[in-house]
């Protein structure tokens, strides 16, 4: 039996870059030696958009990021997270018996109450419980699936740990329920520079869009800063924002080759980012064009997805009727519950 990597893309944004580096490349990586699950997360989208079109578009626009990049359905169980209602009703389990002080000590929670306090408002102005209760959800999708590891980027390390401390907490009361899970974090691209120079995020506003048009891609790179030494002076490749993007994309040859120039000196940073805009088009055009026709065909993305929840369903069935039998809630399979209607 393989062990089993999952892992959750939020649709909020556009995935960019560090994301594809960070979690979406070396979770596509583990589903060659796990039992792996990808889904997309937008019940943790809930507490920040508050329009459903927009969440269902964004929902389209992840999956079809996915597949694009080369998910494959048969191989990976993919789906949609609020197609599981399991996930649902185990979060609520899981809430039952987690300490409040576990959740105090998030950072996303408490970053905000920082916020609060340093200007002079209540702590939780602002704050409603999906985000408080992030954690939980978080945890109720890796447990759910008896996760061996799971793939992320630095940011959602605590999220991994407070999963594990959920599972073993439950694991103490009820007997050996939930595996205990572990994150995988790459640390080799936990900081891919962004347009910046500071890490690439979202919340910094310095991303570089996987599926920019190739003349807004180009845009992007020539605007990413660089400092004003002249090209003649020998460089530090490794203190270097175009440097540190490039690397990522560029084969191991054009890596050692750019690496001599930086060294030698004598190159301007405009041949610099020509060449990077040239490995990223060679990386991404042909998935882009995969992209725009997943996103032109929602039904497609809809049956995909469905067929991901079914399998994903079935596979979570055992543990969750292990989880309500443990809890006191009904014993076995569910053949007496009323079935929906419709
Ligand atoms: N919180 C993750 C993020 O913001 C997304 C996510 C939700 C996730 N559930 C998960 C990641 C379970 C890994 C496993 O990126």
């Amino acid at each position: 039996m393989k062990k089993i990597s999952l892992s959750g893309i939020k649709p909020t944004g556009t995935p960019h870059l560090g994301n594809y580096l960070g979690m979406i490349r070396p979770a596509l990586e583990l589903a060659k030696d796990y039992q792996a699950f990808y889904f997309i997360a937008d019940a943790h989208a809930l507490n920040q958009v508050g329009d459903g079109g927009e969440l269902r578009r964004m929902t389209f626009e992840t999956a079809a990021t996915l597949l694009a990049l080369g998910l494959n359905p048969e191989e990976v169980t993919f789906f949609r997270q609020s197609d599981i209602p399991e996930v649902f009703e185990l979060a609520v389990i899981l809430a039952a018996s987690t300490a409040k002080g576990l959740l105090n000590r998030a950072h996303a929670y408490k970053a905000a109450v920082d916020a609060n306090l340093t200007s002079g408002r209540d702590p939780d102005a602002g704050v409603n419980m999906g985000l408080f209760t992030y954690p939980v959800l978080m945890a109720a999708d890796i447990l759910l699936f008896g996760s061996h590891v799971v793939p992320v980027g630095e940011d959602q390390r605590q999220h991994v740990e407070i999963a594990a401390d959920i599972a073993q907490a439950f694991n103490r009361a009820y007997g050996e329920v939930l595996v205990v899970p572990e994150a995988v974090i790459r640390e080799e691209v936990a900081g891919i520079p962004g347009t910046d120079g500071r890490k690439m995020s979202k919340s910094y506003g310095n991303v570089i869009p996987i599926f920019s048009p190739p003349d807004q891609l180009h845009a992007r790179i020539m605007g990413i800063v660089t400092d004003s030494r002249p090209p003649e002076e020998p460089k530090n490749p490794d203190q270097d924002n175009l440097f540190g993007i490039y690397k990522h994309f560029a084969t191991r040859e054009e890596t050692e080759a750019m690496r001599r120039k930086y060294l030698r000196g004598g190159f301007g940073y405009g041949e610099v980012k020509q060449a990077l805009y040239e490995v990223l088009e060679r990386a991404f055009a042909a998935a882009r064009t995969r992209y725009e026709g997943y996103l032109l065909d929602r039904p497609l993305l809809d049956r995909v997805l469905f067929a991901g929840a079914e399998k994903a369903r079935a596979s979570c069935a055992p543990l969750m009727n292990k989880v309500r039998e443990a809890v006191g809630f009904r014993h076995g399979e569910a053949t007496h519950l009323p079935s929906p209607a419709g």
